[in-house]
């Protein structure tokens, strides 16, 4: 076998000559490290993250950068901050426009005035990295075309996933990103709060309770409790993979606070769990999407991502089960991802920062064209697992299932664990519509209280 430079004898020489020699240029020592100009907008949790991580310059020099913080717009002026002094910390919005930055970080954690901010900047060609998930979703088409005008860039891979740098991957590469199903986990204080649910003897409120005491919850966990965090990012997700904006009216969301102990011990019986999901297919009838606890068996990859990890599985013509998993969030992560996505963006403007001698990048990230119709997501119709109770009594396994079944469901299996008065069930494919129905009929007919999660 030859070696690959075996030119200079013009014989091969034998495969024992290790290392191989390669001609390739020597690589340059001493390679200029180039500053990048950031200008920030808000330093909280997630700006001072960057404001530290900007100024680590063990961390950049690799990277052949220095990052210098020119100025930082805040609410409040007299706030302590666990960061480096930026050059300048502003509370007036003119004054930071006045500012010149090569690439500007939007933290903030409003639509307003982040949109009014960031159309300015990418108006005057100002490159801009956001992690701001709220502004994507609702103006994301907007902001791209203004960037695409004025050639400026405009990244948002730490919207979605914000440690998971999946989006960047899928940017070039149009034919995998051609996505038709997406199944993700996408809420990481979600995860953690059904992870803890699945140890022995932990109520729903001690799970809450110990997310937020590590950080992982906000002490007003709502939003990510009844689902809506979540389906703000599946808005997201699908918008970026081009298939329009699916409207939050019709999307069918249901948070994980009827999730119980027992749910997940009934599911583990039954060789499955009960993750946070976010689902969404299309096809040319439609899109078809829910968000909310659902049954996974445990050999689907989600299922094995516990605690606050976040993971995305994504389906479509040309690729089946690709999937990527990490954090979801935390300000030191996102703070990574955001100052990588500083750096591709400053790359658009001075080629000598882009690695290899590709073609000129896109400015943004989007994936799909850039989407202005909505799309009404239908419920889709899939298996259930559903939780029966009859307060006071266990119902008998034999009886549960016949009056189920006359309820309207198609009872395909009853597990074998139950606990003082609960029974859980294998449902059939229905539409969302008809177990709602069902558990109505079964409440006012047998007193029997029915729960139902979507299986997968
Ligand atoms: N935390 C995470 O792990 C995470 C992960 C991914 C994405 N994100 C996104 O990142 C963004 C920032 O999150 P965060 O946790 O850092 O939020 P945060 O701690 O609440 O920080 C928000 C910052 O914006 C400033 N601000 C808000 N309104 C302003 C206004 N009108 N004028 C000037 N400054 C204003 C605040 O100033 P003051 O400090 O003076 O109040 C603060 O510095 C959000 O959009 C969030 O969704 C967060």
């Amino acid at each position: 076998m030859p070696t690959l430079d075996s030119s200079k004898t013009g014989h091969p020489e034998p495969v024992t000559n290790w290392p191989l020699r390669v001609r390739a240029p020597k690589p340059q020592s001493g390679t200029a490290i180039r500053t990048i100009r950031i200008g920030l907008l808000g330093l909280g949790q997630v700006g001072q993250a960057v404001a530290r991580l900007a100024a680590d310059r063990a961390a950049t020099a690799q990277a052949g950068i220095r990052f210098q913080v020119e100025q930082a717009l805040v609410r409040d002026l007299a706030k302590a901050r666990g960061c480096p002094k930026p050059g300048r910390l502003t509370d007036n919005a003119t004054a930071f426009l006045r500012g010149t930055y090569d690439v500007v970080i939007e933290v903030l954690d409003t639509v307003e005035p982040a949109r009014t901010l960031v159309a300015r900047l990418l108006g005057r060609g100002t490159a801009v990295v956001t992690a701001n998930k709220a502004l994507v979703a609702e103006h994301g088409a907007q902001l791209d075309s203004i960037a695409a005008s004025r050639g400026a860039a405009f990244r948002y891979e730490a919207t979605a996933l914000a440690a998971v740098p999946f989006l960047g991957t899928l940017a070039d590469r149009p034919l995998v990103a051609s996505v038709d199903r997406v199944l993700a986990i996408v809420n990481g204080t979600s995860n953690y709060l059904l992870t803890s649910l699945a140890q022995p003897g932990i109520t729903f409120d001690q799970a809450l309770k110990g997310a937020q005491a590590l950080g992982y919850a906000e002490p007003n966990a709502a939003r990510d409790l009844d689902g809506l965090d979540a389906a703000d990012k599946l808005v997201l997700l699908t918008s970026i993979f081009g298939w329009g904006r699916l409207s939050r009216e019709a999307l069918d969301v249901s948070g994980i606070r009827s999730v119980t102990a027992d749910d997940l011990a009934a599911a583990r019986s039954l060789g499955g769990t009960i993750k946070p999901i976010v689902s969404a297919e299309r096809d040319a009838s439609g899109v078809r999407a829910f968000v909310g606890p659902a049954f996974l068996a445990a050999t689907e990859p989600l299922a094995s991502l516990g605690g606050a990890l976040n993971g995305i599985r994504l389906d479509g013509r040309h690729i089946t089960n690709l999937f990527f998993s990490g954090p979801g969030a935390g300000p030191d992560v996102t703070a990574v991802t955001l100052l990588d996505d500083a750096i591709q963006a400053a790359a658009a403007l001075h080629p000598a920062l882009r690695p290899g001698a590709g073609p000129k990048r896109s400015a943004g990230l989007r994936l799909g064209p850039a989407p202005e119709r909505s799309v009404f997501p239908a419920s889709p119709a899939t298996p259930w697992f559903l939780r029966v109770t009859c307060p006071g009594v266990l119902p008998a396994a034999t009886a549960i299932a016949p009056l189920v079944a006359a309820a309207g469901l198609p009872v395909e299996r009853v597990a074998d664990y139950a606990n003082a008065n609960s029974r859980w069930l294998l449902i059939g494919p229905q539409g969302r519509r008809a177990v709602d129905g069902a558990i109505e009929t079964l409440a006012a007919t047998h007193r029997i209280d029915a729960v139902g999660f979507r299986r997968l």
